[in-house]
């Protein structure tokens, strides 16, 4: 028989399987937390759940920005609920302890004197923070090489287009839905659908002129694009998309950037976050490629939820990709493998907290 064997289905439906996913994959590679210009004044902090850890990150009163587990360390509270702002130390709305931006506990109110208590060994639990083009990232797990190195050949595909701090900030926008994270990437790295689910996607681009191919190990995936004159507005002339696994996908043109963070909200469940920045296209043209944007995104959501729904029916088996159209999904599902293969079931370390 030709073809590629596709993963189990209960790989899409399974917490034991996402919670293994969760420490073999998402802490160990880079996630994309936001725009910086979020978190650009000494003081201003963002707090969002990423991937099932709530996290918060700080530009502290010395600039350096830094990211932290969002729970406080005397007995767990949040620190800071999601959303944005600024602050001039942190203080758990709990009981009050405090903690500077650099996540020292500096004060710990009518607490009492307990032997052995050392504050110092008590700061923040740590994350990785890095930016790119404008872009926070952060990870979680210390074994996760440095930013530049995972982004691997990303900053050379995108050499020739504008960064998102020379274009002008629009907005951001999240998708939900019933859909295992790996359904929709599975999607996402192939062309095949393209005729089929987008519509106004498929006008826009010059037909033949959209060349996929993979970089990095099969972790990079990417689709050089040419659009038709009559589409090209709102993109300009060429664009790339790219996946980078598991969970950052762009859109990159002339006029136009979009950042997508991919994340799983349980076995069954999606969450795609994505900031959009254009330049030299009037205001009405902006919101247009803004829907259009969100409208793609729930084309692939509404085709991946009944997907989702025939794996956890349990009458499909096993499907087979196709040696033209689908090497780079075999690839992704070969990476999830790879990273799961010998990974016991466990929680992802945490770094050693802030001395
Ligand atoms: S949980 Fe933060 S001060 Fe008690
Ligand atoms: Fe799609």
């Amino acid at each position: 028989m030709t073809g590629i064997a596709t993963l189990p289905p209960e790989w899409y439906t399974d917490d034991a399987v996402l919670r293994r996913e969760r420490a073999a994959i998402f802490a160990k590679n880079w996630t994309l937390f936001g725009p910086a210009h979020d978190v650009a004044a000494p003081g201003a902090w963002r707090a969002e759940t990423v991937n099932g850890w709530p996290l918060v990150v700080v530009r502290g009163a010395d600039g350096v920005l830094r990211g932290f587990h969002n729970v406080c360390r005397h007995r767990a509270a949040a620190l800071f609920p999601p959303g944005a702002g600024s602050c001039n130390t942190i203080r758990c709305p709990y009981h009050g302890w405090t903690y500077d931006h650099a996540g020292h506990l500096l004060k710990t109110p009518n607490f009492g004197e307990l032997p052995g208590f050392d504050p110092a060994k008590h700061g923040l639990f740590p994350v990785r923070v890095d930016l790119w083009r404008g872009l926070v990232f952060v990870a979680i797990d210390e074994a996760a090489p440095d930013l530049l190195s995972w982004l691997g050949s990303i900053p050379d595909l995108c050499r020739d287009f504008p960064t998102a701090p020379e274009m002008e900030y629009f907005d951001s926008f999240v998708v939900t839905g019933s859909a295992n994270w790996k359904a929709y990437c599975d999607n996402t790295v192939e062309g095949y659908h393209l005729p089929f689910v987008h519509r106004r996607l498929t006008q826009a681009v010059e037909p033949g002129d959209v060349n996929i191919y993979a970089l990095d190990d099969g972790k990079l995936v990417v689709f050089d694009v040419g659009y038709r004159n009559d589409g090209s507005s709102l993109r300009g002339a060429r664009g790339i998309w790219f996946y980078r696994f598991p969970g950052f996908q762009t859109v990159i043109g002339e006029r136009g950037f979009k950042a997508e963070r991919i994340e799983p909200s349980g076995p069954g469940g999606l969450k795609s976050t994505s900031w959009a920045w254009y330049r030299d296209l009037p205001q009405s043209d902006r919101a247009d490629a803004f829907a259009w944007a969100q409208a793609i995104v729930r084309e692939d959501l509404g085709i991946c939820e009944a997907v989702q729904a025939n794996f956890a029916a349990g009458v499909y088996r096993t499907g087979f990709l196709s040696p033209k159209q689908e090497t780079h999904v075999a690839r992704f599902q070969a990476l999830v493998r790879e990273a799961l293969e010998g990974e016991a079931e466990r929680p992802a370390e945490l770094r050693a907290a802030a001395r």
